[in-house]
């Protein structure tokens, strides 16, 4: 079932992020092109599948959020860009293809996440079939999620903590930030748009809080031993960068087991939903042997 459904509704983000990104012309081409690129140079589209699945546990149908799953796509493509960055990991390979400064320069690059960014949240503006106070809802998640708070905050903290030994807790803290958050706000918004109640909406956090930092703990561990061309990134670039990461303050066995832990956590979390929510079940019992 995992595979399937996973690639059904990758094609259907694949087609609906083209139509989302096309619908108002960029003022400047290359800055179009520069956006087009990352956001369709693949991807696994983990985020808006999580978006979908934690609609479809609530008992909705996640292909009718399939509008803000793009948006958050949107939102985590921009992260990407401007985490490869010379300023920030300085990384050359991406989803395969070289790193958008590397095509379009540090400049274009900055802007085609800036504007990937705030298309996001217009895009958001547009989902149908739900009232406006679920959207309000859905895009103070998104943005809580993206900023200081959530995703920037814990890039901030990446950056301060290369060169250091900063301790479990921090690091948690710093995953939980710079992944996790965006994971998060992917379960919720689902959660919220499926007219998810107290209790269902407080599992998938939990869940969506250990997917993330099982998520990041196994992105460490494969920028260890990684296939290049499997994951469509560099290996060693936590190395190079003197990055705190679990592999590097623990070790490669300590940081499988952790993964798997937190993963069992996130089973645990699902407790009370039923079949509808077996998907992310076995979603989540995908992490702890990915290759990409
Ligand atoms: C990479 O995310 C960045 C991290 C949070 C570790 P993904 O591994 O989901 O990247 P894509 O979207 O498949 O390229
Ligand atoms: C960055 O983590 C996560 C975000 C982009 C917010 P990493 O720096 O470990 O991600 P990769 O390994 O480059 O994908
Ligand atoms: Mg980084
Ligand atoms: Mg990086
Ligand atoms: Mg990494």
């Amino acid at each position: 079932m995992l595979k399937t459904v996973w690639s059904e509704r990758r094609k259907l983000v694949e087609e609906a992020l083209k139509v989302e990104l096309y619908r108002e012309r960029p003022l400047n081409k290359t800055l179009g092109e520069a956006m087009e690129y990352s956001l369709m140079a693949g991807g696994k589209r983990l985020r808006p599948i999580l978006l979908m699945a934690a609609a479809d546990a609530v008992g909705a149908e996640g292909t009718d959020f399939l509008c803000t799953a793009c948006a958050l796509e949107m939102i985590h493509t921009y992260s990407l860009i401007h985490d490869d960055l010379p300023a920030m990991d300085n990384d050359d390979y991406r989803r395969g293809k070289y790193t958008n400064h590397k095509v379009y320069g540090d400049g274009m690059a900055i802007l085609a996440g800036d504007a990937l960014l705030t298309l996001a949240f217009e895009v958001m503006t547009r989902q149908k079939g739900v009232s406006k106070e679920a959207i309000f809802q859905v895009v103070s998640e998104m943005s809580r999620a993206a900023g200081a708070a959530g995703m920037v905050g814990g890039q901030a903290i990446d950056l301060q903590s290369e060169g250091k030994r900063i301790s479990m807790e921090e690091l948690r803290q710093m995953h939980l930030g710079k992944t996790g958050a965006l994971f998060r706000a992917a379960l919720r918004s689902g959660a919220i748009l499926g007219g998810a109640n107290a209790s269902q909406l407080e599992a998938l956090t939990k869940y969506a809080e250990a997917f993330g930092l099982a998520f990041q703990i196994t992105d460490d561990i494969l920028d260890v031993i990684g296939d290049s061309s499997v994951i469509g990134k560099p290996v060693g670039s936590d190395l190079r960068n003197e990055k705190s990461t679990y592999v590097t303050l623990t070790s490669l066995e300590e940081a499988q087991e952790l993964a798997n832990t937190t993963i069992d956590k996130a089973i645990c979390a699902l407790e009370g939903l039923g079949h509808e929510a077996d998907f992310l079940r076995e979603l989540v019992k995908y992490l702890s042997d990915r290759k990409n």
